[in-house]
């Protein structure tokens, strides 16, 4: 078995029964269980928003076949957050949402978990802005949402909490008495734990991981860097194969790597021929070779390095210059943060720097755009685009990968340039893998997905469709939901 490949199932899996018709429950064993996933963001209903990140999306899938309940933030933030969630319904789904005070916004998302956490999970240790005030937001939103959910939920409920911005939740629950299974699933990448000690509550932290059940993790590296942590600084016992005792308490851990709703969105890739957004961006391409990079703006995503790989390849290649351009979208993320301020001026001035270098007055290189687009769009640019660029510093899986990849045509498939330190890489063997710190290589990669011969690019691209079908996001959510179901029925 490769790294990151799907673990086994255990045989305990079976435990749980078919879906019912419905959908909208689990059976587990002889209980009616009712799927509740907490996160931070919530998608409204009426489809997702453009610029809704990865994880809306991959939960909004999830959700939408299974049904449940998904609560967690508004996304709004209110002078007098009111006590009581707002509920929407739709079909089998209902929203259950939060407002958060200016001060919560602050101190929880804007400083604990996104100037502490997300640096650190992404590798920027020095970028960590770590406060007593940020912390103390941190956990007061987390005892905050398990106060406001406790009542919502009866004692069948099988609970799923998401990412960096919740990991005491489920801690808070047990102490409000919730004895239900509630798991814990990270989009992130989890830390080496050397690395992980610089938190000053790092122990606190994983004493919360711990009071989950079970804990997921979208790589076999960032299970590793959990279980060195047990090992090393929480006197943690490995009682059986991803099964540990820390903390008097005994938590599964495992591997479980998100996938795509891989028909959805190769459907929408191929209805996007003829659209308007296709036709104009057709004849603004003409007969050169697209490329495209679709990324949050985030420093974690490496567009600096990735604009300057594409800077290097026209200096050294001239054939390139007028016959390709680099389209890189990147909606605007966290704008308080001090960080993406910076970063945000920076890759402006790179990408005008290159524009002004190597452009002609009838061809710009580089299309740099700060804004979002519907997913139908994406697909469809996807689908036009010869080359995608992944090229990631350092990120927990990358759904953009995956959904390039579903997005092209059998006959003619274009060719993905996947960064070494996506968690993406440990399934998409068969991209075009390179190291985002060495500018020079990835121009080289670049050169290499111009010039690959359709053969090669239809065989990389069937076997990166084969992983995707096979982990695509209904087995993602069945594989955790059914890990998490078989621990309740073994108690
Ligand atoms: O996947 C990582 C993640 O931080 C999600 O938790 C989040 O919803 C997404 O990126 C987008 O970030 P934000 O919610 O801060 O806009």
């Amino acid at each position: 078995m490769r790294e990151g490949d799907a673990v086994t199932a255990d045989p305990a899996d079976t435990a749980i029964d078919p879906l019912p018709p419905d959908r909208a429950y689990y059976r587990v064993g002889r209980a009616t269980r009712r799927l509740v996933v907490v996160s931070n963001r919530v998608t409204p209903m009426g489809g997702a928003k453009p610029d809704s990140g990865g994880l809306a999306m991959a939960i909004r899938s999830a959700l939408q076949e299974s049904g449940g309940m998904w609560f967690g933030w508004s996304g709004e933030v209110a002078e007098e957050p009111t006590d009581e969630p707002g509920i929407a319904v739709d079909g089998p789904l209902t929203f259950a949402t939060l407002d958060l005070s200016r001060r919560d916004y602050d101190e929880y998302y804007i400083g604990y978990a996104n100037r502490v956490l997300w640096p650190l999970f992404h590798y920027r240790s020095e970028l960590v802005e770590f406060s007593r005030r940020y912390l103390a937001g941190y956990l007061r939103v987390n005892q905050m949402f398990a106060q406001r959910l406790a009542p919502m939920l009866s004692t069948q409920d099988l609970v799923w909490v998401h990412d960096y911005h919740l990991i005491p939740l489920g801690e808070e629950l047990r102490k409000l008495g919730r004895t239900q299974p509630i798991g814990f699933f990270l989009h992130t990448p989890f830390p080496a734990a050397e690395l992980f000690r610089v938190l000053p509550n790092h122990r606190d932290l994983v004493r919360s991981l711990c009071a989950y059940d079970l804990v997921g993790f979208q790589t076999q590296q960032d299970l590793d860097g959990f279980r060195d942590y047990l090992l090393r600084w929480a006197r943690g016992e490995e009682l059986g194969r991803g099964v540990w005792q820390a903390f008097g308490r005994i938590v599964r851990a495992q591997v479980f790597p998100i996938g795509i709703d891989v028909g959805t969105v190769a459907a929408q890739a191929a209805n996007a021929d003829g659209t308007r957004h296709m036709g104009r961006l057709r004849q603004s391409v003409g007969n050169r070779a697209l490329m495209i990079g679709v990324d949050r703006l985030d420093y974690s995503k490496g567009l600096a390095a990735r604009f300057q790989a594409y800077s290097h390849l026209l200096e050294t290649h001239q054939e390139t210059r007028g016959r390709t351009v680099l389209i890189q979208i990147a909606p605007p993320s966290r704008s308080e943060v001090p960080e993406y301020q910076e970063m945000r001026k920076t890759l402006a001035a790179v990408a005008g720097q290159i524009n002004s270098r190597y452009g002609e007055f009838d061809w710009t290189p580089l299309r740099y755009i700060n804004k979002s687009f519907s997913h139908q769009i994406l697909a469809g640019f996807f689908r036009a685009s010869r080359i995608a660029l992944v090229t990631s510093l350092r990120d927990g899986m990358n759904l953009v990968a995956k959904e390039y990849v579903a997005s092209q045509p059998a006959d003619d498939p274009g060719v993905l340039i996947l960064s070494c330190f996506a968690g993406a890489a440990r399934e998409l063997g068969e991209a075009v893998i390179v190291n985002p710190f060495d500018i020079e290589g990835m121009a080289e990669a670049i050169l290499q997905g111009l010039n690959m011969p359709v053969g090669e690019r239809k065989e990389r691209w069937a076997a990166m469709m084969k992983v995707l079908e096979r982990n695509d996001i209904t087995a993602w959510r069945e594989r955790f939901v059914r890990a998490l179901s078989a621990i309740d029925t073994r108690r």
